[in-house]
């Protein structure tokens, strides 16, 4: 009974963390395309055929839901597959709606029109290739009116987390953080768009300083599953969780063990 999880690397494994602590009874299979990572450096063409890939690959083993735990795929990718269609009994799911319910204060599944909400200056982090897209400014604008949204594109963040060079990391955090707050002075939220970023969510808050809120995606999406799969039980699917990888399978677990603090063993994919 697998849901599936997919993301490039290791950042789907804060959304994967708190959706195992909101669903101690369901099993996930989790893919990670570590030899493909990072995407947000990829052109849109290319991140819908990776992400193509290792979703079939997870729906062939049994998972009939995969959750795209990557902002990344998400925004070039997702709506692209829904449209072309899915098989049936298989569904994919992204990680930017929960998000936007919680910036926005709407309800799950609330299709109202869109509507002034308390939050005006709104700081999005995320990968180039997320930024580019503009995906996240389009969801908002279905649910949110009068919202300034300013995006810094967070090159090389997702690359340090990846190799487990977290000073290098925490450097550029700050650097983009600085960027951003040339260009908007006083944000009241700031938005991880991207899910390598709660690992350094503590740098993100110290950065931006105690009066901005930030939002990170893995409470979030772990409420919306459990809410979602209530409501859908057919979508637990029908294969073992576990670990995979298309990258070094033993670099890939020892890196996931310092991220989760607990033993994960990850296999080839
Ligand atoms: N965790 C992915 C995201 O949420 C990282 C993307 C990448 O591989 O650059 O966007």
């Amino acid at each position: 009974m697998a849901v599936g999880i997919f993301d490039s690397g290791l950042g789907g494994l804060t959304v994967l963390d708190a959706a195992q602590a909101r669903l101690p009874d369901v099993d996930f299979l989790y893919y990670a395309d570590s030899a493909h990572a990072p995407y947000g450096v990829r052109d849109v063409d290319d991140i819908c055929a990776l992400t193509q890939r290792a979703v079939e690959d997870l729906w062939s083993r049994g998972a009939n839901l995969v959750i795209l735990a990557c902002n990344t795929a998400s925004a070039a990718a997702l709506r692209r597959m829904q449209e072309a269609g899915v098989p049936d009994g298989k569904r994919v799911l992204g990680v930017f709606v929960p998000l936007i319910e919680a910036l926005t204060e709407r309800q799950w599944g609330d299709n109202s029109p869109p509507r002034e909400v308390a939050t005006k200056h709104v700081a999005l982090f995320a990968t180039p290739a997320t930024v580019a897209t503009r995906a996240f400014q389009r969801e908002l604008a279905f649910r949110a009116i009068g919202v300034d949204v300013e995006a810094q594109s967070c090159g090389g963040v997702v690359d340090a987390i990846e190799d487990g060079d977290m000073i290098l990391a925490e450097a550029l955090v700050r650097s983009h953080v600085d960027a951003l707050t040339r260009k908007m002075p006083q944000p009241e939220a700031a938005i991880l768009g991207c899910t390598h970023y709660p690992l350094m969510e503590q740098v993100f808050q110290d950065a931006l300083g105690p009066d901005v809120r930030v939002f990170s995606q893995g409470k979030l999406v772990g409420d919306s599953l459990a809410d979602y799969l209530q409501r859908h039980p057919d979508m637990l699917g029908d294969g073992p969780g576990g670990y995979l990888t298309t990258g070094d399978p033993r670099k890939v677990s020892s890196r996931a063990t310092q991220f989760l603090r607990r033993e994960i063993r990850f296999d080839a994919a």
